[in-house]
């Protein structure tokens, strides 16, 4: 049984019953006293929280109900992303196709290109979409322009769906490794907006994805340890999951996906992908790039859906990207 088992149960206790509509126009709801031994800013407040099971979802969900948005894709481009910042690369830029991966190529800024179609690497690429490749030795200082078949699109369909003008949430990449500093992140950046988090699934070429439901139930144990939430209709249904969930590596490798790359021979990238909380690296979008939260490349801007095709639409300098 995984430790945070009981903290879910306890906040699910705590919470009852979902939000009526009145309650649900904010991500906070205010609830009775009662001390919490591990209460973080903000909890004497609910969160409210939920789960987009697939990026579709988000074509009939507003965002500006959300002060904060992960974008989970455990197998494999989240867990690339946070092992790529980890080992000291300057920013990630998550784009849709190879196509606009060579436009950056072309531009001024050097790049290191990593991606993958049909789970491999893109022919001409640097590096594909396996974490253990972007080591300190090949990452560290670089830009590294990413397309991966479903996770970097999952970040472009949040950026799509966001509100028109100024900022929207701050928008994050989250995995099993880095769950518990994702939640944390989270936690805060939504109770200093006054509004909800959502977790993004990425899915599997527009299928339900197992192991990312998973990730996001480990997410949301790791939120309800900083305070109590109130989850809408795709957490309470993950979380359900979560409650009956294996071990993450039986999790990640019975998954499609997880049989996919089974067949491949990325064994290591299963074991390496279902290790939880081992890392402290949060992805946020800073300008359009996902930088280390707080780390050297991250300029503390505002963040929040701010990047469109390489340009800033919340008053960011964009880096130096295809024209
Ligand atoms: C994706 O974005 O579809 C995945 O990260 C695929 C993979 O495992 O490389």
């Amino acid at each position: 049984m995984r430790p945070h088992r009981a903290v879910i149960a306890r906040s699910m206790l705590e919470v009852g019953t979902p939000p009526g509509p009145g309650r649900r126009a904010h991500g906070l709801v205010a609830v009775g006293g009662g001390a919490r031994p591990q209460a973080a800013e903000g909890a004497d407040h609910a969160l409210f929280a939920d789960v987009a099971l697939l990026p579709t979802e988000l074509e009939h969900m507003p965002l500006d109900r959300f002060g904060a948005v992960a974008v989970i894709d455990v197998l494999r481009a989240t867990t690339t992303i946070v092992a790529a910042l980890e080992n000291g690369a300057r920013g990630v830029v998550p784009v849709a196709t190879p196509g606009e991966a060579y436009a950056w190529r072309a531009a001024a800024e050097p790049v290191l290109l990593g991606g993958e179609r049909g789970a491999k690497r893109i022919a001409g690429f640097d590096l594909g979409n396996s974490p253990l490749e972007y080591v300190r030795e090949r990452v560290a200082g670089k830009l590294i322009v990413l397309t991966t078949t479903n996770g970097t699109l999952a970040f472009r369909r949040v950026l799509a769906a966001g509100p028109a003008g100024g900022p929207g949430p701050e928008l994050i990449a989250a995995c099993l490794r880095n769950a518990q500093a994702a939640a944390r992140h989270l936690w805060q950046r939504a109770v200093s907006s006054g509004r909800g988090v959502l977790l993004v699934c990425a899915g599997t070429n527009g299928w339900f994805s197992a192991e990312d439901a998973y990730c996001a139930s480990v997410l949301l144990d790791c939120l309800a340890a900083c305070g109590p939430l109130v989850p809408g209709d795709g957490a309470r249904a993950v979380m359900r999951l979560g409650a009956l969930a294996a071990p993450p590596m039986e999790e990640l490798s019975n998954s499609r996906h997880g049989q996919t790359l089974l067949r491949l021979g990325f064994d290591a990238d299963i074991d390496y992908c279902a290790q939880i909380s081992v890392s402290e690296t949060v992805p946020r979008f800073n300008a359009g790039v996902l930088v280390a939260a707080d780390g050297p490349y991250d300029t503390g801007s505002p963040a929040g859906v701010p990047c469109v095709d390489g340009e800033s639409v919340a008053g960011e300098p964009a880096p130096a990207g295809p024209a």
